[in-house]
């Protein structure tokens, strides 16, 4: 694992439009479960007659109202979460001038936490919300635990989460810009994910570039295309990477 991250260390140290991609396995360390691992979300929380999936669709909002804020409440938000050394890695890189974007699947704001400016959301963030009446925004933090379907304070209409359910589509400009980021990027790390989801997963065929990179526990679909392949914690590796021959000054 060492030569591997001493090279990735140097095409970091060399890249100027680098982009991360990533998912669920990036914020594991700050104690949020991902969706697919034997801890993860799709395995814990699946039971009770009810898909996870289900929980977290359209269709669940519409129909079972109080059953999906329940889920989403207890399983989605986390407001004790810290970025761990792969978000503050990663917010390094950019600052150096390394890394152009960050392109991450995850609703938790941790990118933006640890300081990352480029961040695309493809999934949307759990900190906004909107009301589905009159449209006004509101902050994670302005919403009361109670009731459990939240209210606007205005309109009294349904405030839900500017997160993509299940049956939902993605928001155009959010995928145009990650596309944009991924076609130019000199390096692409995918790291903490499953690639399991699309269309997010189907994103990183726009890299044109000879130096992908994937970091995950696990093997996927994508490492045998890729140029690099480590399998080791996200964090430890993203870390060692800014400790180890990248020049982390900020630009
Ligand atoms: P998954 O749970 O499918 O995949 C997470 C991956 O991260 C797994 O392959 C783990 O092996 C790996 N992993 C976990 N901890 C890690 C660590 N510390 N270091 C390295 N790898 C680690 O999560 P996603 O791929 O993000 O969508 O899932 C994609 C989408 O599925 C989510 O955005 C969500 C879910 O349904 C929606 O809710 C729309």
């Amino acid at each position: 694992m060492d030569t591997a991250i001493d090279l990735l260390s140097s095409w970091m140290n060399d890249a100027r439009s680098a982009v991360f991609f990533g998912g669920a396995g990036v914020s594991t360390a700050s104690g949020i479960p991902d969706f697919r691992s034997a801890a993860g979300l799709y395995v814990t929380a699946a039971g009770n007659g009810r898909e996870p999936e289900y929980l977290l669709s359209h269709e669940c909002l519409i129909a079972e109202p109080a059953e999906f804020f329940t889920f989403h409440r207890t399983h989605l938000v986390h407001p004790e979460a810290k970025p761990n050394r792969a978000h503050l890695a990663l917010a390094r890189l950019e600052d150096s001038g390394h890394l152009a974007a960050v392109v991450t699947q995850n609703i938790d704001g941790l990118h933006q936490a640890a300081g990352s400016r480029t961040v695309h959301e493809l999934h949307g963030s759990v900190e906004r919300n909107h009301c589905v009446q009159c449209g006004r925004a509101i902050d994670l933090a302005d919403i009361p635990d109670e009731p459990v379907i939240p209210v606007c304070p205005d309109c009294g209409g349904m405030v839900r989460p500017d997160v993509v359910l299940y049956g939902e589509g993605l928001d155009e400009q959010v995928i145009d810009a990650s596309i944009r980021a991924i076609q130019q990027a000199d390096v692409l790390i995918v790291g903490g994910t499953s690639l399991n989801v699309y269309p997010a997963a189907g994103l990183i065929r726009y890299y044109r570039g000879h130096r992908l990179v994937l970091i995950n526990l696990t093997e996927t679909p994508a490492d045998k295309g890729a140029d690099l392949v480590i399998h080791s914690p996200i964090d430890e590796v993203l870390d060692t990477v800014v400790q180890r021959n990248c020049d982390t000054t900020p630009r």
